[in-house]
């Protein structure tokens, strides 16, 4: 079996790209902070492929501990890496903590890759990257924008140093620009788990239904698309995670054109904030409370993908429905409220 280390695995996308890991046969060794995530997440997992991968408690971003594991685990012959800060609007208040965090442990990783010839190397990018399209469905040759939030930067910067590392090493790496994630396992084992007040907007959806949040406030209705929301590629979680699988799969095998490579992940569907609400409402049969209020700064109008590179080169493309993704993000937040 290939092991696989999988950083930041047992969070929201982490954990259900590990077990779609060892559904397919790698064996998984979980470096996580728990900054943003529990010990549960193991359980979920275990429950789900029957099988515990390894875990070890680690903050990426202490060199010395990085240098430690990588001398002590000498046979990962592939890397996912997902640790990473993910809040926007955090990132603007405290740039540093975003900057550290999501550089000096892709930098720290790179190193060792180098020292150990870890040769593959998947990395969470983002369609932030792209900020306001020029046109869609957004191809990924479109042009990287300025980033709108030194999240969105570091995003940027990472796939710089990752491609500058590809020149001048043996590194492959393949770099995935998620769209936008929504959803949870079937099982209701794992799924997302917003800290403090969801800032995404199928958390809020699922908190307000069960009445954790009053009502959803919907960020401007006088935008240029059909309905006046804005419009994003929701992507369900698990097709996200399985498009990992098949990314490592093709670095294993050698098959790379080029040794960074750069992939949309998303459903090539445009949807809107209202077509969301409405589809949750038809499949939880249920009202949710919502208010119109002003556009949020920073959203872009309309963002999805163009997936034909990724059908195309990596033979994946998603599988499930924006309603079975809302209904598995419903049947998750009963599960861990205990309704
Ligand atoms: P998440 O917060 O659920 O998972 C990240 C995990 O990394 C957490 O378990 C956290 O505890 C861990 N972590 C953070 N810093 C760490 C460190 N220094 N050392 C060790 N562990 C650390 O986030 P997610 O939604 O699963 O996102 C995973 C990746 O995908 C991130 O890089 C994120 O930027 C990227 N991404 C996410 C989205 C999204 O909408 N969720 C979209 C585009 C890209
Ligand atoms: C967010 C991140 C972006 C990341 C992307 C993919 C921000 C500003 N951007 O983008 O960096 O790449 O996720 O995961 O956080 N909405 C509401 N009410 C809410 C919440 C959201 O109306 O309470 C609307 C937003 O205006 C937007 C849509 O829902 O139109 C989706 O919002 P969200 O889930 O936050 O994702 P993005 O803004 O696309």
């Amino acid at each position: 079996m290939q092991k696989i280390l999988v950083t930041g695995g047992l969070g929201y996308i982490g954990s259900h790209t590990v077990v779609e890991l060892q559904n397919t046969g790698f064996e998984v060794i979980i470096i996580d902070n728990l900054s943003n995530s529990s010990l549960d997440v193991i359980e979920g997992i275990t429950n789900i492929t029957k099988s515990s991968p390894v875990f070890v408690k680690l903050d990426l971003r202490f060199k010395k501990d990085v240098e430690q594991f990588f001398d002590q685990h000498n046979d990962i012959e592939g890397i996912i890496h997902f640790a990473a800060s993910k809040s926007v609007g955090e990132s603007i208040e405290n740039p540093l903590l975003y900057y550290e965090n999501n550089l000096n442990t892709l930098i720290y990783l790179l190193k060792e890759c180098k020292k150990h010839r870890i040769n593959n190397l998947i990395f969470s990018s983002s369609c932030t990257v792209y900020g306001e399209p020029d046109s869609l469905p957004i191809t990924e040759d479109a042009p990287v924008k300025k980033a709108i939030s030194p999240y969105g930067n570091t995003k940027q910067i990472s796939e710089e140093i990752i491609s500058d590392m590809c020149s001048v090493s043996e590194l492959k790496s393949i770099s995935l620009r998620y769209f936008n994630p929504i959803g949870a396992h079937s099982s209701a084992e794992i799924g997302e788990l917003p800290i403090g007040v969801p800032q995404n907007l199928v958390p809020f959806i699922t908190q307000t239904a069960v009445g954790l949040r009053d009502y959803l406030s919907i960020f401007g209705n006088d935008y240029p698309t059909p309905d006046g929301t804005c419009i994003r590629d929701y992507i369900h979680v698990v097709d996200l995670a399985k498009a990992h699988v098949v990314a490592l799969q093709r670095l294993l095998i050698n098959k790379m054109n080029i040794p960074l490579e750069i992939f949309n992940v998303g459903t090539g569907r445009g949807c809107s904030v209202l077509e969301i609400v409405n589809a949750f409402e038809k499949v939880t049969d249920q009202k949710l409370n919502y208010k119109i209020v002003d556009r949020r700064s920073g959203d872009v109008v309309a963002v999805y993908a163009d997936i034909q590179k990724a059908n195309e080169i990596l033979g994946w493309k998603s599988e499930r429905t924006m309603e079975e993704a809302l209904s598995s993000a419903w049947k998750w937040e009963q599960k861990i409220r205990n309704l």
